[in-house]
């Protein structure tokens, strides 16, 4: 999705453009096809270009413009196509205010309409072109740029996170949030403002969240913020616990591979949080029901919660995917616990779910993100410890979920069998880890796939989604996942010779009745690798290939540590295949449309 940042460098002389260009790219994760800055010094200078940072950059020198202020924009198109008049910074007709915008305008038409009828000219196709010539049409009428941006506010009907810049009032970024996320960092040096924290976490860990509908102002001075009504409120700043390093790729590749390898940290830390959770489960005696609502891999990870949820605590469990959530709304009531689970806690589907949920219901949100639209808006919070994540494929912060979830489930069972296998899982992952290059030569034995299936049953059904969705999204295979016992009702037609199966076997009671789904597509001569227990010669004698888990991983804990592999043979076929695994064709981190 677009992202926005904005920087105020104390010191006048010193040029922002290059600090401007820093955080956009920290930002390029988010997914982005066009990007421009806007600095001032006396007036108004812009670049902007579609394509990546560095076309761009290379064609432009984009860090080469002055002044000691500025915005700066990466574009993912909601409204118009990727071109350069529709990069971001838009501009009102004399260029004299520039604006970066995240989010969308449901009635930017009728303001066109308007605007156009008043004799305002548009050149791009993009709704943010309303929002300079309001401020514009505004500021013509006599008020000055705060008035005329909260006017224009009042006017906007959808999602925004907007920063300004203006050269009449030439020493200060405007900003402010609805529906979309946005953060204000403060350092010794300079002020900013940032769609996300790890576009800023170079320069500082101070943030201020700003409340939806709060107008934020930098200048040399410092930051200030007023409430609707232009009251300045005192806001806090916390230190966040993500360092640059975290953030940063290191001597890694990618960062899908860095992140893959910070998964024994990512339970470790997310296992802190124990104290917290057990507060939350505590306060939550009556529940009677629950629902998990989320998208992507975090709907498999609550698809995990469920059955464990289930089989221990012996409360009903929905899993619902957000975007269709509305349509089983009313069923909700205050005995039942809504569980929203997502890495970026922005995810719109899921804003939108949670937004009907907490009219009724006791909502909880397990987020990553620190200070995201979800931890806002919901009663309870859990943040799983993962620390930031760039790959658009989740992987470090799956795992986290999963930790969170199972460490919730545990305590509301009060099963401390399962809390004490919970800590033995980062070794169960480090194992799997110190065995990759196994999954870097099988990935060579299964890229030249077209079609893949992922079969599981019980609790490894998640498994077999997440590691069919991991490899889809980012070697553009077709892969799918299927409870194993579903199979036949249908998509056994599809299997052959040609036809990769991955059979997630972990040792429990639903091994025999997976290992007879195995038989069924041995029998039409898919070409089988398992995902099995050391030792296990059955799985051995009836598969091409196995990849070997740590026996004593149990099937319920095995969502835990039989994905890992999965997560290393997309990451590796991806790479065979020639793509590029953080940044697959049409795919944005957080999706906030
Ligand atoms: C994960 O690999 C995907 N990129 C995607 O499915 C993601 O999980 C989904 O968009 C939900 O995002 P969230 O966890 O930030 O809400």
């Amino acid at each position: 999705m677009c992202g926005i940042v904005g920087c105020i460098l104390k010191d006048k002389e010193k040029p922002v453009a290059p600090i401007l260009l820093e955080c956009v790219e920290n930002l390029d994760y988010r997914g982005y096809d066009s990007v421009g800055i806007a600095t001032f010094d006396g007036s108004i200078h812009v670049k902007k270009d579609k394509g990546k940072i560095p076309e761009v950059d290379e064609k432009l020198n984009l860090a080469d413009m002055p002044g000691n202020f500025g915005i700066a924009h990466v574009r993912w198109p909601s409204t118009g196509v990727p071109s350069k008049i529709n990069a971001h910074p838009q501009l009102d007709q004399a260029g004299t205010i520039a604006v970066v915008h995240n989010g969308s305008l449901k009635n930017y038409d009728e303001l066109k309409g308007e605007l156009i009828a008043d004799g305002f000219k548009f050149k791009s196709t993009t709704d943010t072109e309303v929002i300079p010539h309001l401020i514009r049409k505004y500021m013509n009428e006599g008020f000055d740029l705060e008035h005329a941006f909260r006017k224009t506010i009042e006017r906007l009907d959808g999602s925004y996170a907007i920063a300004v810049i203006c050269e009449e009032e030439n020493n200060k970024i405007l900003a402010t949030r609805y529906q979309s996320p946005l953060k204000i960092g403060v350092s010794d040096d300079a002020y900013f403002i940032s769609s996300d924290i790890p576009a800023i976490i170079d320069y500082t860990r101070k943030i201020i969240l700003p409340a939806e509908g709060e107008m934020i102002i930098l200048d040399e001075s410092g930051v200030k913020v007023h409430d609707e009504n232009g009251n300045e409120i005192e806001k806090e700043t916390v230190l966040i616990p993500w360092t640059a390093q975290m953030a940063n790729k290191g001597e890694h590749p990618y960062f899908m591979i860095k992140e893959i390898l910070e998964q024994p940290d990512a339970v470790e830390f997310t296992l802190d949080e124990m104290d917290n959770i057990r507060k939350i489960v505590d306060d939550l005696d009556n529940i009677k029901n629950i629902c998990f609502v989320a998208c992507g891999t975090s709907y498999h990870a609550s698809l995990s919660g469920k059955y464990l949820i289930q089989h221990l605590a012996k409360i009903k469990t929905d899993v619902v995917l957000a975007s269709e959530f509305k349509y089983t709304a009313d069923t909700l009531d205050e005995d039942t616990l809504v569980i929203f689970i997502s890495q970026s806690g922005e995810t719109l589907d899921s804003m939108n779910a949670l937004r009907i949920a907490k009219e009724t219901s006791p909502t909880l949100a397990i987020v990553n993100n620190i200070g995201s639209s979800m931890t806002e808006e919901a009663k309870y919070t859990i943040i799983t410890q993962a620390g930031p994540e760039k790959g658009v494929a989740a992987t470090k912060t799956y795992i986290a979920q999963l930790t969170a979830i199972y460490l919730f489930a545990g305590l509301l069972a009060k099963d401390d069998d399962l809390i004490e296998e919970l800590h033995k899982v980062p070794n169960y992952i480090r194992e799997v880890l110190e065995k990759s290059e196994e999954i870097e030569v099988l990935s060579k034995r299964y890229s030249f796939a077209e079609d893949l299936f992922y079969l599981g049953r019980g609790f490894s059904y998640p498994i077999a989604l997440e590691g069919a969705l991991k490899l889809k999204e980012i070697s553009l295979i077709h892969a799918e996942g299927y409870a194993s016992g579903e199979l036949k009702h249908g998509p056994l037609a599809l299997i052959n010779h040609r036809v990769p199966v991955i059979v997630i076997l972990p040792p429990g009671s639903d091994y025999e009745e997976t290992m007879v789904n195995l038989e069924e597509v041995k029998a039409r001569k898919a070409i089988i690798l398992s995902i099995c227990a050391e030792g296990d010669g059955k799985a051995e004698c009836k598969s091409r290939d196995v990849f070997t888990i740590n026996p004593n991983v149990s099937e319920m804990v095995a969502p835990l540590v039989y994905t890992v592999p999965l997560q290393l043979l997309a990451y590796y076929v991806t790479l065979e295949k020639g793509h590029d695994p953080d940044k697959p064709e049409n795919l944005a981190k957080v999706i906030t449309v």
